[in-house]
């Protein structure tokens, strides 16, 4: 059994010198044909590299976007990203489990670290299925036998039922790596720790269907719900303000939710009221200057609103201070453009400020960490996580989690 968890095996748990093939999940913003350089490298690498230190053996398995797309690339640059983020050498193979990947993974020493090539370029990974299956995949069935030991750090792929996330644990001992174990932990403790004082979720972003799945797994447990986004947008639209339109149809933001889910957001809004803070200004871009407007005063959308205003930012800043733990899922504004990030700024920083403990994610908001000289040490957790979190927030198993517990 684990010594650091009881819920799966760990790192700690695996014996030095084993042949080790390992799940991560270096998906990429690809840019000309690129992949770019993004957190989850700097993430894995600890993990690998302790895997190395051990004497390991390691073949890494990993994908990048789904076939049919843009982002759909091989991995060779993606080892490269790796291998300077190690600052070790990470071989590469374009192969996964055919003739050419055996014999490279047969010729490593121990420490020795082999990427083979993207997972989703081989038939047996995608197709959604139950763990028995995608065991049974000549995939899984061709690779598992050159190796003693799985190890799954892909937390953030862990809500997918594909071959190398659930058929390997069936048929091979396996482990949670350092970043799967810390994402698991501090993603399910907003369901599973007890807090004394005040408990607060920021959620913005721009599914509204993500923030009402929030609410009701966690209404029990959060005390004040401070909305913003897109999402925040539709909630004052169903309180009466004459916002959460799209300016024209072809904007696709806000009307098709609406249609969608405006019954469930009414009924979230009257059974939660008390709960709910929304946004009682905000922002909007008036000729490259930030402007803002009262929500009260409104009379009708005539701007497209890229954030909350500053009073708004400043009364959630103000709930946080006086938070014991805060969870952050969404931006609260288009964060990536500077004058619109005062929201979710803000927030970010009273917490930094506040001793609370705090995770955040969802998305690319954790990003803004990063963007505006934040620092990741500040908060308890930074989630790498985007539909993963998600899950792990509304209460539902994550695949790659059930398949190792069940190792
Ligand atoms: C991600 O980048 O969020 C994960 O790797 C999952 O990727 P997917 O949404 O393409 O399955
Ligand atoms: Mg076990």
């Amino acid at each position: 059994m684990s010594t650091s968890t009881a819920t799966f095996d760990t790192l700690d748990d695996l014996d030095a010198g084993q042949r080790v093939l390992v799940r991560l999940d270096l998906n990429s913003p690809i840019e000309d044909g690129e992949p770019q350089d993004n957190r989850r490298f700097e993430r894995h690498a600890r993990t690998v590299r302790e895997l190395a230190d051990a004497g390991h053996r390691i073949a890494l398995l990993a994908h990048q976007g789904r076939p049919g797309r843009d982002d759909f690339t091989s991995l060779a640059g993606h080892a490269e990203i790796l291998a300077s983020s190690l600052d070790r050498d990470v071989a590469f193979v374009g192969d996964i489990y055919g003739e050419t990947a055996v014999d490279a993974i047969e010729a490593l020493d121990a420490g020795e670290i082999l990427l083979l090539e993207n997972t989703r370029m081989c038939d047996d990974e995608l197709p959604e299925e139950v763990p028995e299956a995608k065991a049974d995949t000549a995939f899984v069935q061709s690779l598992a036998p050159h190796f003693d030991a799985y190890v799954n750090d892909a937390y953030s792929a862990a809500h997918r039922s594909h071959a190398s996330v659930v058929g390997f644990p069936l048929v091979v001992p396996a482990y949670a790596g350092r970043v799967m174990e810390t994402e698991y932990e501090a993603n399910t403790a907003i369901a599973e720790k007890e807090f004394d004082g005040r408990v607060t979720m920021v959620v913005g972003g721009t599914k509204a269907t993500d923030v009402i799945d929030v609410m009701n797994n966690l209404g029990g447990t959060v005390d004040d719900f401070l909305l913003g986004g897109i999402a925040g947008e539709l909630f004052l639209r169903a309180d009466g303000a004459p916002v959460g339109f799209d300016l024209d149809p072809e904007q696709g933001l806000y009307d098709s939710q609406w249609a969608s889910n405006h019954e469930l957001v009414e009924s979230m809004l009257d059974e939660r009221r008390e709960q709910i803070t929304l946004a009682t200004d905000l922002a909007y871009d008036d000729g490259g200057r930030r402007a803002e407007e009262v929500v009260a005063d409104i009379d009708e959308k005539t701007v497209s609103y890229l954030d909350v205003g500053t009073s708004t930012a400043e009364a959630y800043a103000d709930v946080v201070r006086d938070s014991e733990a805060v969870f952050v899922k969404g931006a609260l504004g288009v964060f990536e453009e500077e004058p619109f990030s005062v929201g979710t700024v803000t927030v970010l920083e009273a917490i930094v400020e506040t001793d609370c403990f705090s995770v955040v994610g969802g998305g690319d908001t954790s990003r803004a960490i990063e963007m505006y000289g934040l620092g990741e040490a500040d908060f308890d957790h930074v989630s790498i996580a985007g539909g993963a979190y998600i899950r792990a927030l509304t209460g539902q198993p994550l695949a790659g989690v059930e398949a190792l517990k069940r190792s």
